[in-house]
């Protein structure tokens, strides 16, 4: 990644404004967009070509969307860590919807769907099955098998899943979620102007009984839990941060509090894959244990920690469309659901 140009040290205090993604990002930021557009667009977007054109340019400005050979699983250096960018911070994103907006009520438009329209879609109906699956006592995933259940049972079963969405942006996957028949429904993200965004979304779109709330993962005001948590792009989000590993670690403290025993974790990224997130997860399990093997722990950390591992891997979904490279195949993004103990 080049030429990124971070604003000065103490911006996100001293900020009298949120300053617009234009503020932020050099031309020569800007052509490396340009060229990584091509890797977003190929899931499409709902905004016409030049709008989206230009909305992306701003948006993938950092240049963090990795070249199509950094997905394959032959990659050189798997453990590298993800480079900061400004995706990584709070006054970023505070810009960005403060621009969707502005396009919201000038044109209608929708803003970005991140990872593309086709994502999105597979992801929504992916968890529909997989939580139907759960519902009947199958736990092998999703595509094992033919489904014979009524419109009626579905209805049933998926009424009972209280969803989450952390990090919801302009809240389509919701909306998507409620098209495939989920009913309590609440997104999460730490920008006001996402939330705003989200519920004008919601209500223009006939889904106002979603609830958005704002609200910082990695600080939670939230006091219950949810059946099923989703997560399109907000750790991906926070692993960009100048602190990204640290704050990684209380992404995973955070959300298997907010997950009720039972549940499931579906997370889509575009800069971990499968394996990665399965490691990361592996590595969040250990340190739990750890913790409760430590004399210096004080008594109430090592109880809560004494626990069974907090997730463990369910399934991933395996029908976006993949590529050769090396002689391996592989996939841009990776939809991993975990089961918390
Ligand atoms: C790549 S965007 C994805 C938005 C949406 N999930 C989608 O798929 O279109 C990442 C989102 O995570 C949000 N986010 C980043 N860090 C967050 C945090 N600590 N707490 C809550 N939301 C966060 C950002 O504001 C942004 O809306």
């Amino acid at each position: 990644m080049a030429g990124i140009r971070w604003p000065p040290e103490d911006s996100e205090l001293s900020q009298t404004r949120a300053p617009s993604t234009s503020d932020l990002i050099s031309d020569d930021d800007r052509s490396i967009a340009a060229d990584s557009w091509s890797i977003k667009s190929e899931y499409g977007s709902t905004l016409d070509d030049e709008q989206r054109h230009a909305d992306a340019s701003d948006a993938l400005s950092t240049g963090t969307f990795r070249a199509a050979s950094d997905y394959s699983s032959d990659k050189e250096d798997p453990d590298a860590e993800v480079e900061p960018s400004m995706l990584g911070l709070q006054s970023y994103w505070d810009a960005t919807y403060a621009d969707e907006l502005a396009n919201f009520h000038e044109h209608g438009h929708s803003g970005e769907i991140w990872f593309g329209t086709e994502v999105m879609d597979i992801v929504a109906s992916w968890t529909k099955k997989l939580c139907i699956d759960i519902s009947e006592g199958r736990l092998r995933g999703p595509d094992d098998g033919a489904k014979h259940e009524s419109v009626e049972q579905v209805g049933k079963y998926l009424s009972s899943w209280s969803v989450l969405d952390i990090g919801t942006g302009n809240g389509l996957l919701l909306q998507e979620l409620a098209k495939q028949g989920f009913s309590n429904l609440t997104g999460t993200d730490y920008s006001e102007g996402a939330i705003d965004l989200a519920r004008r979304l919601a209500d223009r779109d006939g889904f106002s009984n979603i609830n958005f709330l704002v609200d910082d993962v990695l600080e939670t005001k939230l006091e219950r839990q949810f059946q099923l948590v989703m997560d399109k792009g907000a750790l991906d989000a926070i692993g960009l941060h100048p602190d990204g590993p640290l704050k990684r670690i209380m992404y995973w403290d955070s959300v298997s509090r907010l997950v009720a025993p039972g549940g499931i974790l579906v997370i889509t990224s575009c800069n971990s894959t499968k394996d990665e997130l399965v490691q990361e997860v592996d590595n969040f399990n250990q340190r739990r244990i750890g913790v409760s093997q430590d004399p210096e722990t004080p008594k109430d950390q090592k109880e809560a920690s004494r626990e069974p591992p907090a997730f463990r891997y369910l399934s991933h979904v395996q029908s976006y469309p993949t590529f050769m490279f090396g002689g391996s195949e592989g996939s841009r993004v990776s939809t991993v659901a975990f089961l918390r103990s």
